[in-house]
């Protein structure tokens, strides 16, 4: 049984979709927004406050897990949600795009990738079936195949082989997989060639995934290149199954993304920013370092329920983050995940009760990016 996607409602004015994914940890309304937790915590926030967040799943990653804890503590304590207590589903990413951002450590072949570990400088290898089995000990709900991500500033020449090589590893992580419950999604890579997208999420759709990712972006094009090669890569894949933007993005790019018709997004940003005293909320951005914060006695946001907004100033959060206090980055991280879960929440009714476009539009236009 491949993993179940109820496609509910769509957008009579865009490409957006209402969906629901059915995983063995449990249900994924869609789109969502899915924090990376990527050591087993998201950044300052411990797994009671994302459940009063109503965050819905959290992403992992395999090359952290496998340098550490690595494959035998994992399986010995009986995969990761276990080891981490979180009950709720997991996506885990390849390690692939974490393997390829470090040029000088790192061999690759058509077998798999070598890479030096970072905690004791001795040589790991993974492949196409080593790195699902490790998903499969995990016991990631979503897993991602080992896919080959380049600069979008590469050659042609470079981007056709890396490309061929995903496809080529997609065959082999869909061959290794050995468990129904452990879903398994391709990535659509190509970076910034139309033929080659195209090429791409024909091979990739041909061996029929759980689900598809579009890979390859946020890594050197500009923004427009960004947003033109979601939308057309987003077209591109089957509707009946889930759509993943990995690695984006700020809210105008979930807006903007969901609008394209992506169902599914991770991004460091809620929890990063925070810790440069940067706070999201429906108006635009609030940057809590200026200086004229440090007077401000009102909350980040007064519409916001969150607990930060219901009881600190934003001139108690400038002293915090002037400060470097963990306590203001924590808080700020808490705000910023409840904004971005109550931002997805906004997406999902908006596009049942057929306002998303206008919603999109304002939000758009009137908060500052
Ligand atoms: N995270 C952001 N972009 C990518 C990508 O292209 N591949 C993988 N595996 N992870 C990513
Ligand atoms: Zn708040």
């Amino acid at each position: 049984m491949a993993l179940k996607f109820d496609y509910l409602a769509k957008d009579p004015h865009s490409e957006a979709r209402r969906g629901r994914i059915h995983t063995a940890h449990g249900i994924i309304e869609t789109p969502v927004f899915m924090p990376v937790g990527t050591f087993g915590s998201v950044r300052t926030l411990d797994h009671t406050e994302l459940e009063d967040i109503g965050v819905q799943i959290i992403l992992g990653n395999t090359y952290h897990l496998y340098l550490r804890p690595g494959p035998e503590i994992l399986k010995d304590l009986g995969g990761y949600h276990k080891l981490i207590s979180w009950n709720k589903p997991i996506l885990t990413d390849s390690g692939g795009f974490q393997i390829f951002s470090l040029p000088h450590q790192r061999v690759i072949s058509e077998k798999g990738v070598t890479f030096k570990s970072y905690i004791d400088q001795s040589y790991k290898r993974l492949t196409p079936e080593s790195d699902i089995a490790f998903q499969e000990v995990i016991g990631s709900d979503i897993m991602m195949v080992l896919d080959v991500c380049v600069p979008s500033t590469s050659s042609y020449d470079v981007c056709v082989e890396a490309m061929n090589r995903t496809h080529r590893w997609a065959k082999r992580c869909k061959q290794a997989k050995t468990r129904e419950e452990n879903s398994l999604f391709g990535i659509v890579q190509g970076a910034i060639f139309e033929n080659l997208r195209t090429e791409s999420a024909e091979a990739l759709t041909s061996l029929n995934f759980d689900g598809y990712a579009i890979g390859g972006l946020a890594v050197g094009e500009s923004d427009e290149e960004r947003d033109h090669f979601t939308r057309f890569s987003a077209k591109l894949l089957p509707e009946n199954k889930p759509r993943y933007l990995m690695g984006v993005g700020t809210p105008h790019d979930l807006v903007r993304s969901v609008l394209a018709g992506v169902d599914m997004f991770d991004c460091i940003i809620p929890t990063n920013h925070a810790r440069q005293g940067v706070a999201y909320t429906f108006a635009g951005k609030v940057k809590l370092r200026r200086v004229f914060h440090a007077r401000e006695d009102k909350p980040i946001d007064e519409s916001c329920a969150c607990y930060v907004c219901k009881r600190f100033s934003r001139a108690y959060l400038h002293q915090l983050t002037k400060c470097e206090e963990p306590t203001g980055w924590k808080l700020i991280s808490y705000h910023n995940t409840w904004f971005y879960e109550r931002l997805m929440e906004k997406v999902r009714e908006t596009i049942v009760d057929g306002t998303f476009s206008t919603f999109a539009k304002n939000f758009l236009e009137n908060a500052e990016e």
